[in-house]
């Protein structure tokens, strides 16, 4: 396959994808797909961080005391397992060796999440297990801080963004093939309250730089936008082989 000439992340050997963007705007879809055609895997960032707050809330901790937050995530059994699966290849979190994949999609998970997610030591953790991971395995990697912070040295980074509406609606469809049925202005609501959280935290914020290919999703369908980033990634390996 072409891609395979595609240039590694310069700090490591690997191929590293970086993909960020706020919620809803469909990164998941695109990145399975591309990690599929890259024959790299797939890793979601937000599910690590989900995972946390998961573990918060079955620990009845207060998601507000940072010190109890950050001692509990340093502590936490959380394993990054390559897993096979009808659309390619995932690094599937393991949480105490179990998969959590249900449990942490629901919206009070999400909220939490954008809580917890601005403790340092609990990013600090994160960042670490995804560096591990991308150096062992490579990976189309999907987040906030991928670009930014996680790997700031691949030369594929890419920023999605859409209409807060269709990403909401992307969202709310989401939601209701995990079996959870939200009103679309409250989804909304959420959505636009978990940005601002997300892109005015201290700590690696949402944001991109010059280094990012700014992609705006609202009117291109999910083929359309995988397209792109397959093209943009193997024009970059040409243009620096
Ligand atoms: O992508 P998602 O909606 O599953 O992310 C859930 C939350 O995790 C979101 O509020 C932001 C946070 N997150 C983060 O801070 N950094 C990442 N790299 C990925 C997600």
């Amino acid at each position: 396959m072409a891609e395979s000439t595609a240039v590694a992340d310069s700090s490591c050997e690997t191929l590293i994808v970086a993909i960020d963007g706020p919620s809803g705007v469909g990164k998941s879809t695109v990145a399975k797909a591309l990690a599929q055609l890259l024959e790299v895997p797939f890793l979601d960032t937000g599910a690590m961080y989900r995972s946390v707050a998961l573990a918060v809330m079955e620990g009845r901790i207060d998601p507000a005391n940072r010190e109890a937050v950050e001692r509990l995530a340093s502590g936490l059994d959380l394993q990054l397992a390559p897993r096979p699966g009808s659309d390619g290849l995932a690094l599937e979190v393991l949480l105490d060796g179990e998969t959590v994949e249900e449990r942490i999609r629901t919206p009070e998970v999400g909220a939490l999440t954008s809580i917890i997610s601005v403790y340092p030591a609990v990013r600090q953790r994160l960042v670490e297990l995804q560096r591990e991971a991308g150096r062992t395995f490579g990976a189309v990697v999907e987040g906030r801080d991928i670009g930014t912070r996680v790997f700031p040295q691949t030369p594929h980074k890419f920023f999605l963004d859409a209409d807060p509406r269709v990403r909401a609606e992307r969202r709310q469809r989401q939601l209701a093939e995990h079996g959870t049925e939200r009103e679309l202005d409250e989804v909304l609501g959420k959505m636009v309250e978990r940005d601002r959280r997300d892109s005015q935290r201290e700590h690696s914020p949402l944001t991109h730089d010059a280094s990012y290919q700014l992609i705006d999703t609202t009117r291109l369908t999910t083929d359309e936008v995988i397209e792109r980033l397959r093209r943009a990634v193997a024009e970059v390996a040409v243009r620096d082989r």
